[in-house]
């Protein structure tokens, strides 16, 4: 199972389509449109790290200028789905090699009939090239003309981030253009060259913004035209002379069965490394392997200045910027499958520390509290409005960027367990440490005192779980922070030892004197942490005296329980969003002994939405679920995620994918039915699979050397 297929034409769910044929290599990713163009399609090509800002609005990404276009004319009469008769269709995404391609057999309304395939990489080999190379086969005699064209006229959704440089023709068949994002100034050039057989006619057409190549053709019945489209690109984040470079990767380019070999064993290269193979069961396997592709095609493998926003590179929705997804639900794929992709992304968030030690002290903490929402320099992108979902004339606040501190605990987290996987102790020393130390101190200046309650918390807070807000004690929130003080701990002694100039140097930066040290440890020890004597943990002050509600009285629905009740409302009950007092024993598995994890598993899973709610959900409750020792529950789950984005469950796949559900699919599998932990002597697994698994096998590094897992074992 290796290929997503579509094979009717359904103009209804296209939004859904372009998002799950999306096709990537780490640096970009274009959306799975077509070539011809629509008017209602939701076109683009993210670049990473290419933001524009918007005013009075937010950071966000610039959907790039559009290399794509290609239209073809049958006798003067154009291709479109929109028109004629489509006789047979069929598009592929090969996740092996990451080509689109797709085949149709069309009649005009003139009646002239030809299979026409287009077949399209992004490629993996050499991150400045794309290709796309599409072929005519034509049932009558007469003419064929292909238009091909780089389009500057792109926009995120109206909003319009570029201005043009220049444009031109450089031979008879090569033209280029030059863009520039308005407000961050941002350069990006794009070269083509169109290459085909035989045509009788080849220009030029120097469109405003959009350089354009025709050639015209004779066709003749039963003979197949093929045109291969090269682009070159870069930008202003690559080099001093971007026009320079696309041309030079256009002109280093092989052919396109050159490239296109280039691409397969780039890719084979990349599934070698992180393949699951599960035998039995075809719907999981193909749902893992969408899942891992669409994390490779966002992963930066060669830029550590840049994250993977939480819809990755293939999607307008929350305009390209990075949360905690990428800490606590991607980064685990990365760490054991790519440490050096999981490496940039963390490098990413040390070059972000500034920012972060801003946003600390503008709040009058010290230390490092990182942005909700974070795009290229680590500001908090966070928009304090959105258009309430209950009535989009109305606005609602959104209170994530002031009150969700946990993400300084999450990108600890990532920074120390990278660090245990991988035994990269040069880097640790050198940037992870400084992670650990500086979200330790912002959340030891953060913590209040409660006399009542003999202890130290967090008011006014949001957890994980976001129908609720502005909470107290959120047990996520201060058991993480109470995680990150005590390792930050630790660290330092570590780094005292092994690495002593290192240490002196943070130790002199962060005013880490003896007795800040010691405070630091009360604080940790006299956290509070919400546990009832039964083990059963209140997910924030109050949650337990909040109106309880039975979620089966509300089905069937097509809808959150946040639209349900409403933003305001949705406060009053015992109805979470995402798994939160769950998300410890994920995380911290050998703090919560099985009973207890029972206990909190049979509270709060029935009070979660987990179909309608977050898509971070489900595949958190099947790693509990398996934890506990309920795999065909585990199981239920599992699907629920692995269909987020296939399905369109939520019916918002078209704003891109989602990327946490993709790297939570992994973790469940891998974390959850097999059970791999880390332990003090190295890992060990802990298998619980589901009765359907015949067999299932991956791979994964640990402390420099793949390791191969076979279940059951032989
Ligand atoms: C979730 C957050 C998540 C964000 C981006 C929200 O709906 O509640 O946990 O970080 O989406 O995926």
């Amino acid at each position: 199972m290796w290929t997503l297929t579509e094979t009717t034409f359904a103009p209804t769910s296209q939004h859904h389509k372009e998002t799950i044929f999306t096709i990537g290599n780490g640096y970009l990713a274009t959306r799975g449109v077509f070539e011809e163009g629509y008017p209602d399609e939701s076109r683009a090509t993210f670049i990473h790290g290419v933001f524009d800002d918007v005013p009075f609005a937010v950071t966000e990404l610039a959907n790039a200028p559009d290399w794509l276009p290609l239209t073809i004319w049958l006798d003067g009469e154009k291709f479109s789905l929109a028109e004629g008769q489509i006789l047979d269709y069929n598009r592929q995404l090969d996740l092996r090699t990451a080509v689109l391609s797709r085949r149709v057999r069309w009649q005009s309304p003139g009646g002239k009939t030809a299979v026409i395939t287009f077949e399209r990489f992004v490629s993996l080999a050499d991150e400045h090239l794309l290709a796309l190379r599409c072929r005519v086969t034509p049932e009558f005699d007469g003419s064929i003309e292909i238009r091909a064209a780089l389009n500057g006229c792109t926009d995120n959704r109206g909003m319009a981030h570029w201005q043009r440089i220049d444009q031109g023709q450089i031979a008879p068949s090569t033209a280029w253009l030059r863009s520039r994002t308005r407000a961050s100034g941002i350069e990006v050039a794009l070269a083509m060259r169109l290459q085909s057989t035989s045509s009788l006619q080849s220009e030029y057409w120097d469109a405003e913004n959009v350089p354009t190549l025709r050639q015209v053709f004779r066709a003749c019945r039963g003979e197949t035209l093929t045109v291969t489209k090269l682009v070159g690109i870069a930008t202003s984040r690559d080099t001093a002379h971007p026009q320079e470079m696309a041309l030079e990767h256009l002109n280093q380019a092989p052919g396109w069965e050159a490239a296109l070999e280039a691409q397969k064993q780039a890719w084979d290269r990349e599934w070698e490394r992180c393949d699951i193979v599960i035998e039995g069961d075809e719907e999981a396997q193909l749902a893992v392997r969408f899942s891992l592709f669409h994390l490779l095609i966002a992963a930066p493998r060669h830029d550590n200045r840049v994250n993977i926003g939480a819809k990755t590179l293939s999607g307008f929705g929350y305009h390209g910027h990075a949360f905690w997804d990428t800490e606590i639900f991607m980064l685990p794929v990365f760490t054991f499958t790519a440490p050096h992709i999981a490496r940039n992304l963390l490098d990413y968030r040390y070059r972000t520390l500034p920012a972060a030690r801003r946003k600390a002290a503008q709040a009058g903490y010290e230390g490092a509290w990182f942005a909700w929402e974070s795009a290229d320099t680590g500001e908090e992108t966070t928009p304090t409005w959105v258009p309430d979902f209950q009535d989009k004339k109305k606005l609602a606040r959104v209170w994530t960027g002031d009150l969700a501190i946990h993400i300084s605990a999450d990108v600890a987290y990532a920074a120390y367990q990278y660090w245990q996987a991988s035994g990269d102790d040069a880097w640790f020393a050198e940037r992870g440490a400084e992670l650990l130390l500086e979200t330790a101190r912002f959340f030891v200046s953060r913590a209040e005192w409660q006399d009542e309650r003999r202890g130290y918390g967090y008011q006014d807070v949001i957890g994980p779980d976001e129908y609720h807000d502005h909470v107290s004690n959120n047990a996520y929130t201060n058991k993480l922070a109470q995680w990150n003080i005590l390792t930050a701990l630790d660290v330092l002694a570590w780094l005292r030892e092994h690495h002593p100039a290192r240490a002196a140097a943070l130790t002199q930066s962060l005013h880490l004197s003896d007795e800040t040290l010691a405070h630091w440890r009360t604080v940790a020890e006299k956290m509070l942490l919400n546990v009832r004597p039964n083990g059963l943990i209140e997910q924030f002050d109050g949650f337990f005296a909040l109106q309880d509600v039975n979620l089966q009285d509300y089905e069937p629905r097509t809808k959150s329980m946040h639209e349900i009740f409403g933003i305001e409302a949705a406060n009053r009950y015992q109805v979470i969003k995402q798994p939160d007092v769950l998300m410890l024993p994920h995380l911290l598995p050998d703090e919560y002994r099985q009973e207890q994890i029972q206990t909190n598993y049979d509270h709060y899973t029935p009070r979660t939405d987990a179909t309608y709610g977050s898509s971070l959900g489900p595949s958190i409750q099947a790693i509990v679920a398996a934890r506990a020792g309920h795999v065909e529950e585990a199981y239920r789950y599992f699907l629920l995620a692995a269909r987020a984005d296939l399905n369109d469950v939520r019916g918002n796949a078209g704003d891109g994918i989602h990327a946490a559900s993709a790297g939570g699919i992994w973790q469940a599998v891998v974390f959850g039915f097999c059970g791999l932990r880390l332990t003090q002597e190295g890992w060990r697994l802990e298998p619980r699979l589901p009765a359907a698994w015949k067999r299932i096998s991956f791979r994964f590094f640990y402390r420099g050397r793949q390791q191969v897992v076979e279940l059951p074992a032989a």
